[in-house]
């Protein structure tokens, strides 16, 4: 028997095509480029003084414990490895009272970006329907906000000086109506670089404490800032004066484990009896999601901070980035006027990335004329620059801007 070829219905080829992620594309067209003095300052890794972006030696040392030990793959759940959920907790919420009296559990997501989707769409089925973000940001918060078909509010991040803006974020918590949340970076803000001082805190906690948006909280880089207590700051200010929010926390850049995807979603509640309905929601959303996170990454950040010794050197690694990049901070804040560029700015700023007001074209022929990579937006990973290439940077930025 022959079946008619074509015969049936066709709907796949309605599809429009996408163009590729524009940050992602980046890494295979640096990686296509075959000068040797190329620099990369696209997506947010980190970079050694000599370019590379090695694992952790504490997450080796874990790695190698968990290949002796781990007796079992077998299924977790849908919040995965809760030993690692529990474990960060201290870390994050602080070591005093890291559940807030039993308010906060937490569960294992596919890195942050699984931690933000799923808060969208928990919030969502709270009732949220509008969700207030400040731009820039990064862009995958647009496309999830999109993609779980909440509407997107917009309020400036930042002021052309290069500081906080903090009366915009300030207008869009005190204006949030019932079924809105707001979304701020907790620290180390991507893409500019630019955060909230403490000050600035303490009066988006007042703000929100009496405003009728619900908080979500993305904590993507604790510990690049100025540490891994002083990057807390802000979140601890906000969940010590609103009833409740939602954190999502990756593991990405302060474990170095990228590829693994190791985050969390955490959840204060009003009270502990709150917690469980809003728990289940959760792991129905994420078992309708990805079922269960990968655990690997979770089970080595576990690993390292139930060892004391693993844990100092986790500290001691994560220092040295944070250092690394401080160093790399000041060398283009100490560069000043570049062009009609200001780098001043820079120097203030925590964690990988900056944003440098630089034209579509200026961007371009960076790359092309400089092979320096960076994204549309002109988005710096400062990670990507060191003793090596530093000065070729200031010096391309100059050429492009003069
Ligand atoms: C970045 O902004 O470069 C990182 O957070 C990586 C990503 O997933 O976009």
């Amino acid at each position: 028997m022959s079946f008619a070829r074509h015969g049936g219905r066709i709907m796949l080829d309605r599809l429009e095509p996408q163009s590729p992620d524009a940050l992602l594309a980046l890494i295979k067209l640096y990686a296509a480029d075959d000068r040797a003095d190329k620099i990369d300052l696209g997506v947010g890794v980190y970079r050694t003084n000599e370019g590379d972006t090695p694992v952790f030696g504490a997450i080796k040392a874990a790695e190698a414990k968990l290949v002796e030990q781990q007796d079992s793959k077998s299924y977790l759940g849908p919040e995965g490895d809760l030993g690692f959920v529990h474990a960060l907790m201290p870390y994050i919420f602080g070591k005093n009272d890291a559940t807030k009296g039993g308010r906060i559990e937490g569960m294992q997501t596919p890195g942050g970006t699984g931690a933000v989707r799923l808060a969208v769409a928990v919030a969502k089925q709270a009732g949220v329907t509008a969700i207030h973000m400040g731009t820039p940001s990064w862009p995958n918060h647009a496309q999830i906000l999109s993609d779980v078909a909440v509407t997107t509010r917009t309020f400036d991040h930042a002021n052309a000086d290069g500081t906080a803006n903090i009366d915009a974020v300030l207008g869009a918590i005190r204006t949030a109506q019932d079924g809105e949340a707001v979304l701020l970076h907790g620290c180390c803000h991507n893409p500019t670089g630019i955060d909230y001082s403490n000050d600035q805190w303490d009066q988006i906690a007042e703000a929100l404490a009496n405003s009728k948006a619900l908080a979500i909280i993305d904590v993507a880089y604790q510990g690049l800032g100025a540490g891994l207590e002083e990057d807390a700051y802000g979140l601890r200010k906000v969940l010590s004066a609103v009833p409740e929010a939602l954190v999502a926390y990756s593991c990405d850049k302060n474990f170095g484990m990228y590829r693994d995807r190791v985050g969390a979603l955490y959840v204060m509640a009003e009270s502990s009896d709150k917690l469980d309905p809003i728990l289940s929601n959760l792991n129905a959303l994420a078992r309708a999601s990805w079922s269960m996170p990968p655990d690997h990454g979770g089970a080595a950040v576990r690993v390292v901070l139930r060892d004391d010794k693993m844990t100092g050197q986790w500290l001691e690694e994560l220092g040295d980035m944070r250092a690394r990049m401080r160093e790399v901070r000041t060398t283009l804040a100490d560069a000043g006027d570049v062009g009609t560029l200001d780098l001043r700015p820079l120097g203030n700023q925590n964690g990988l990335f900056a944003v440098l007001p630089l034209e579509k074209e200026q961007i371009q022929r960076l790359r092309d004329d400089h092979a320096i990579y960076m994204a549309g937006s002109g988005r710096i990973n400062v990670a990507g620059l060191h003793k090596g290439n530093i000065d070729k940077f200031i010096a391309a930025l100059a050429d492009v801007t003069s």
